[in-house]
């Protein structure tokens, strides 16, 4: 094979790179990144294939002599390949580039966007396949590289990355040069870098959180559980390998809940529920230190081996933080998220396997709750199919044997095999890996507290209402799920006695909020229009933004509000959180 990734130009006859070291300028100005990327090579040399989008290429060069190099035609999914011819045995090739201000992979703020309002801010986000639009580099994660890098940024910004800390010194004048090093190696969609007003609180030896200085503290007291969310993973699946867990608080635009960048996870500020309710976020960034950063889907084809496999290690954790009922409330809230995917992509079947075939689709068009949520539930068939004791060592081998490398569906499937003979044939897995939707003998969740809820839920059409004080003790979760479990759409008094008894138009918890302003919004309750407003012209979360914008499409007052708040807000959204808008709006009755 010399093409073995669908979404890259990565050629596996070619050389193939091993270490990157980036010099790059934040010109927050031009809304760029200028400099060179040197690319330490395996010593093959010849035609290299690199994938690049939007980047303008200066030049490139290997051992001080000129390298003569190609840009391929434009790939609105792929970008564009960029070819360069080096001498035999070259060990490595120095790019010199620019990203384009439109960067798929980052997004540059200004002032307003911030919580401090004062300066501006860059974050990148290259998982899927945006890294390229960051760096000329073999855009697929089944090449892993270590690297340095040296960030120029204006003074008073604070430049971060998913690295370790290499110091920094003052550049020229009015900037600041930070360095790092990454030591373990990583494939291209876990690089990460952001720049802005941050400040660190230390949370252990091993952890800090980062955020703008009007948002640490809060966040450094959300996740101040994250040592013991470390040692409880560890005596899951071992020791953790990359050192320090950092974790940085973007501002609302970011367009995911979390982000698992190595050795620094991304989140959104949407977290910061004020009682720690949104931390299994956290859990599921920290779990990919195993599943996913340590052992790595070949492609996005394999997606299901690093988010269900995640999704199921963050409730074993949670399991072991906060008990078996807490988990099971966890999986019946992945039920819902199932459903409700397994029915917006009712016309597209092919995508609701794990196993996918994604020659030509973009990556971020397929994205979905399945692989999570089906992919977890695979992994549970295995385990109760195998026993949790042989499971939990079965999952030990498996992060030992594949440790920083990457593997397809077909490769995971033969060490099944071999470890645990028999058992894929003993839950049906073919039926899981191609088969559309869910099996019909998928397992199960048992808990009390959830057919309670539902059960309530249910007999709401027949009159029969929460006691209020009793409901003022609910956790999130089970007001979630009890909202969850409503009917859709309501009348106006529903509505009104729902927000009043749940005090639910001023909740800090994000999930639960959107719940309800979903409802409300596809009820076309007026009175919660102002806080969808105001939540839509914020937060790029598109786990949030595509089921409200969906909810207003129901109602002509919906509609109206949904294209009054795009026209506004969507300039500064996210390119993606600002792609997924406009195909619901475009899907809206007009
Ligand atoms: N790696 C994903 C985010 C992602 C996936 C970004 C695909 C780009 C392409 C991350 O680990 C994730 O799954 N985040 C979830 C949180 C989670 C608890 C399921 C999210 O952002 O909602
Ligand atoms: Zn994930």
């Amino acid at each position: 094979m010399a093409r073995p990734d669908p979404h890259s130009h990565f050629d596996d006859s070619q050389p193939r790179t091993r270490r990157w070291r980036l010099r790059l300028r934040a010109d927050f100005e031009r809304r760029i990144l200028a400099g060179t990327a040197e690319l330490e090579l395996d010593g093959r040399g010849g035609v290299l294939d690199l994938d690049t989008k939007g980047l303008t290429i200066l030049g490139a060069a290997s051992g001080g002599a000129a390298v003569p190099f190609e840009l391929g035609p434009d790939n609105p999914v792929l970008g564009r390949r960029l070819r360069l011819s080096l001498p035999a045995a070259a060990k490595s090739v120095s790019v010199e580039y620019e990203t384009s201000p439109s960067a798929a992979g980052l997004q540059w703020l200004g002032p307003e966007q911030t919580a401090g309002k004062r300066r501006p801010f860059l974050f990148s986000q290259c998982q899927a396949i945006h890294a390229r639009s960051v760096v000329p580099c073999q855009d697929s994660p089944a090449v892993r590289v270590t690297y340095e890098a040296e960030l120029d940024v204006p003074e008073g910004l604070t430049a971060v990355m998913g690295a370790g800390p290499a110091g920094d010194a003052k550049g020229g004048p009015g900037r600041r040069v930070f360095k790092f090093a990454m030591p373990q190696p990583i494939p291209s969609y876990l690089l990460a870098l952001a720049v802005g007003a941050l400040e660190g609180r230390d949370l252990s030896p091993r952890s800090r959180v980062w955020a703008e200085p009007a948002t640490v503290e809060k966040a450094a007291w959300e996740f101040a559980g994250v040592e013991e969310m470390l040692r409880a993973a560890e005596s899951l699946f071992g020791p953790y390998d990359w050192e320090r867990y950092d974790m940085l608080v973007l501002p609302p635009s970011f367009p995911y809940g979390g982000m698992e960048n190595p050795r620094m996870t991304f989140l959104t500020p949407t977290l910061l529920a004020g009682d720690r309710s949104l931390v299994d976020v956290v859990a599921h960034e920290l779990a990919h230190s195993w599943t996913g950063n340590l052992v790595t889907n070949a492609n996005a084809e394999h997606f299901w081996l690093n988010e269900g496999f995640t999704v199921w290690a963050e409730r074993r954790i949670l399991k072991k933080l906060k008990g078996p009922e807490a988990a099971s409330m966890a999986w019946a809230i992945g039920q819902k998220a199932l459903d409700d995917e397994l029915a917006r992509f009712r016309d597209k079947p092919e995508l609701t396997r794990l196993r996918l075939h994604l020659e030509g689709v973009d990556p971020d068009e397929a994205f979905s709750s399945v692989p999570y949520e089906k992919g977890a539930r695979f992994l549970t068939a295995l385990e109760r199919a195998a026993g949790q004791e042989a499971f939990d060592r079965f999952v030990k081998e498996y992060l030992k044997r594949f440790r920083f490398q990457s593997l397809t569906t077909e490769q995971f499937l033969a060490f099944v095999e071999e470890k645990l003979p028999g058992l894929l044939a003993k839950v049906g897995a073919a039926a899981w890996l191609d088969g559309p939707g869910l099996p019909e003998d998928a397992p199960r969740f048992a808990s009390p507290r959830l057919d309670e809820l539902s059960a309530l839920a249910s007999a709401w059409r027949d009159g029969r209402r929460p006691d209020p004080a009793a409901a003022k003790a609910w956790s999130p979760a089970e007001l979630l799920i009890y909202l969850q479990k409503l009917p859709k759409r309501l009348p106006e008094a529903d509505c009104a006695w729902l927000d009043e008894t749940f005090a639910l138009t001023g909740l800090g918890n994000y999930e639960v909020l959107v719940q309800w302003l979903c409802l409300a919004a596809a009820s076309g309750y007026a009175p919660a229009f102002p806080r969808i407003r105001a939540l839509l012209s914020e937060v790029g979360r598109m786990k949030y933004v595509r089921p409200l914008y969906q909810a207003l499409g129901q109602t002509p007052a919906g509609r109206a509000l949904a294209r009054e708040v795009f026209a506004s807000a969507a300039p500064a959204y996210h390119a993606l959180t600002r792609r997924v808008a406009e195909s619901v709006l475009a899907a809206a009755p007009a």
